[in-house]
């Protein structure tokens, strides 16, 4: 087909879009682990929910398992993704002298910190977020049980019944819809007008950052991909928001080889974006499919600028220090 026949396509890039700190950070726990103490490096679940990062950390000799009773007795380094995970997890590798790295994102950290404080306190703990979860298993674990109650919904709000006496407050999962979750909030500060919240959102900053982007392409885009896992919250989130925003196409894929062009049919201007744990290079893949059917240009539209960074868990600290 002569390239001058191509229909023309305005793609919208988000920005920020893509990795954040905690998933930058996490990968690289992954391989500076792999460089210093070779392989295999075990890794407890998914370092982070994307297919593409696992199984290239794979071909370096990162071992994924769900459950640290897959791990052979070893000295090598056993990661915990950047979900986090509950007290136990910790506890049992600890047991087995297993060597620990904790590639939990700081910021999921704190909100485990937070809810402690709260039981501390004597507060009972409520968390908005998603049941399964790994990120909410995690928080939950990380007090007693009984001590937690999740929600995921308004509706949920209506249906909590606590005796009499009970001090409340609320946390939240990291990649929430941040409308939805202030929904939920405003419901349980009307029902429980004492609850004590949390002293900032738990909301993150890139979850937050990537939504605000997404809400200012939507509207003018006939179509909006998400390239993220349909295991990742943030990902799914991101689909919504463009959605709700008027975007009736709004499509979560992982790759270009998922593109579904009949439902693409007649676009005039594209939104892409990523979610946390999509590596760019997945965004390049898919614009390049669309320049083999259109006639492409590319603008990035930017609501905010991110220099987030965390630094490395000690072990692994000196090895960036010198450059290795
Ligand atoms: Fe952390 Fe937020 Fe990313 S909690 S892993 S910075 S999506």
């Amino acid at each position: 087909v002569p390239r001058l026949t191509l229909p023309k396509l305005k793609i919208l890039l988000c920005a920020p879009r893509g990795f954040c700190a905690g998933v930058d950070r996490a990968i690289q726990i992954v391989d500076l682990a792999l460089a210093r103490y070779g392989a295999p490096v075990y890794v407890r679940h998914e370092i982070v929910h994307n297919k593409y990062v696992v199984e290239e950390l794979r071909a370096k000799g990162a071992v994924f398992v769900e459950e640290l009773d897959e791990i052979p007795a070893t000295d090598q380094p056993v990661i915990f993704s950047a979900h986090g995970v509950p007290r136990s997890v910790p506890a049992a590798a600890a047991a087995r002298n297993l060597f620990q790295l904790d590639a939990t994102c700081p910021l999921v950290t704190k909100v485990h910190r937070e809810a402690e404080i709260h039981h501390k306190k004597g507060r009972h703990v409520i968390l908005i977020g998603h049941a399964g979860h790994p990120e909410v298993i995690g928080t939950m674990g990380q007090l007693p049980e009984g001590s937690v109650t999740l929600i995921e919904t308004v509706d949920d709000v209506g249906k909590l019944d606590f005796p009499a006496g009970t001090v409340l407050s609320y946390t939240s999962q990291t990649t929430l819809s941040v409308d939805d979750t202030r929904m939920i909030v405003e419901a349980l500060s009307l029902r429980y007008p004492d609850i004590v919240p949390p002293h900032k959102s738990d909301i993150c900053y890139a979850t937050t950052n990537r939504q605000a982007a997404v809400r200012a392409v939507a509207p003018q885009v006939d179509a909006m991909l998400v390239v993220g896992a349909p295991n990742s919250s943030n990902s799914q989130r991101l689909r919504e928001v463009a959605a709700r925003e008027g975007c009736a196409r709004a499509f979560l894929i992982q790759r270009a080889s998922d593109l579904d062009w009949d439902a693409l049919d007649g676009i005039a201007t594209l939104g892409i974006t990523a979610g946390a744990s999509a590596p760019e290079v997945l965004v390049e893949e898919i614009i390049d499919a669309f320049a083999t059917r259109y006639e492409v240009t590319v603008e990035t539209v930017r609501t905010a600028e991110e220099t987030i960074a965390f630094t490395l868990p000690r072990p692994l600290r000196d090895i960036t220090d010198h450059g290795a």
